[in-house]
Formats: C-alpha cells, structure tokens, sequence
C-alpha cells in the first residue's frame, strides 16, 4: 500500500470496518480497513477478515465485468485488512428515501436503475449479501446508475434463495423508509425485469415467498 494512503478523517465506522477519507495518487479515495475483533482468537480473526476483504475485492470487480457500478479499486493490503477504493459521490440510497423535497418521479427512477443494476449482478451470477440502502449510492445524483457498496457477504455462486433474500431486502427497506413504497416497489421490480429478464419471475416469486415466511413467523 502506497504512503499516499496515510489515515485521513473517519466517514464512518460500521459493525466491521472504520472508513476514512484519504488521497491515493492525488485521487479523492476510501480507505476500507476491517476492524480487528477481540472476542475471536486472534489467528482465526484474522483470517476471517483477510477473507472478508479478498471476497470484497473479488465480488467488486467481478459486479464491474457485468456492467454493474461500483467504487474501482485502486489497492489491496490483505495482511493489514485494508481496500482503497474510488471515493463515489453521494448520495445514499437511505438519503434519497428519507428527502422530503426529493420529486417522487426522481425517486421512482432511482429505484428503478437500483433494481436494473442489481438485476444484473444476478445475472451475472453474483448475490450482493447484505443490501440495505445504505450500501447503495448514486454517484451521478438519482437519475444516475445505482452502485453497489460492501459487497464482503456476497456469493460468487448463489442458490435461488439468496437472490430472492436480496430483492426482499430492498422491499423492506423501501416500505420502512417511504410513505407511500408500492410506485416504488413496482418500478424497483420492474427495473429488476430488465436487468435479470430471464430470472426476474423465478427471484420475484422465491421473494414474495420469503415475505410471506416472515411475516408468518
Ligand atoms: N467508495 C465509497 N465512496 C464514498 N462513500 C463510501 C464508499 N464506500 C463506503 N462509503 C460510505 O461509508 C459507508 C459504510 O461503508 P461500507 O462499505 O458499507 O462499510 P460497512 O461494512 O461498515 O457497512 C457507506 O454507507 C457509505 O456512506
Ligand atoms: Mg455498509
């Protein structure tokens, strides 16, 4: 790892990882670094966070060879648990649902490239693993391609039931965050369609079967 990856300003500090703002090459970049954890021995942390951070690595190049948005990587340090990635512009899904004088026609086309996006990353064989809305982000504002962020629980080979745990994710996330989530549902599935066009009946009909698990539980 080059020295222009020196710690800067901590943006964000998850269950897993710190994030920082730092420079790589003159480029505006993210320091991702897996946070050691105390309760497991350390031999076995570490290996689970150098596998973290190489499933990431992989899974972020691999959505990339499909036409998917995400952060390029600019460098890799596997011993210190540690990716620089291309810092995106924001925003968030999560502040795109929670913006009042966002117009729902930006919204419901933000969503839509959401679910195109990830309508190709199934098709290309990837599950994303973890996809709240705060792992997607919208580098070109809401009329934009959707990225995709933390990708370290993905699935290079994933059954049916983990592509339907990814849209019934986004479906949750949608009717917790709006007021008003069934246009968005709607154009979400309906991007989802045209990014997955062989799959999306068999992922959508495996989802509605995990909502109905859920909420009979
Ligand atoms: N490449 C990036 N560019 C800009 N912001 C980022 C980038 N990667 C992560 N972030 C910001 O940091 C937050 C946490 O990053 P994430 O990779 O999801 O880590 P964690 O595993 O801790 O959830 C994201 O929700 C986003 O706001
Ligand atoms: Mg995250």
């Amino acid at each position: 790892m080059g020295e222009d990856a020196s710690p800067g300003r901590t943006i964000a500090r998850g269950a897993e990882a710190t994030l920082r703002r730092v420079e790589w090459m003159g480029l505006p970049a993210i320091l991702k670094e897996r946070d050691p954890k105390s309760y497991r021995p350390k031999a076995l942390d570490d290996r689970l966070r150098r596998e973290r951070t190489r499933t990431e690595a992989r899974l972020l190049v691999d959505a990339h060879r499909f036409g998917v948005r995400t952060p390029i990587i600019y460098d890799i340090d596997l011993a210190k648990h540690r990716l620089v990635l291309e810092q995106l512009a924001g925003p968030t899904l999560k502040e795109l649902l929670e913006d009042p004088a966002l117009p729902p026609e930006s919204l419901a086309t933000a969503v839509r490239h959401l679910g195109e996006g990830l309508g190709r990353l199934h098709a290309g064989g990837i599950s994303h693993g973890d996809l709240t809305s705060s792992n997607v982000m919208y580098p070109e504002g809401p009329e934009g391609p959707a990225a995709f962020l933390d990708l370290s629980m993905g699935s290079r080979s994933p059954g049916i039931e983990e592509l339907g745990i990814d849209l019934h994710l986004v479906e949750e996330d949608l009717k917790s965050l709006h007021a008003r989530p069934d246009a968005l549902v709607r154009a979400f599935l309906d991007g989802y369609a045209v990014g997955n066009p062989a799959g999306a009946s068999d992922v959508r009909a495996r989802a509605k079967a995990i909502q109905g698990r859920v909420r009979y539980a």
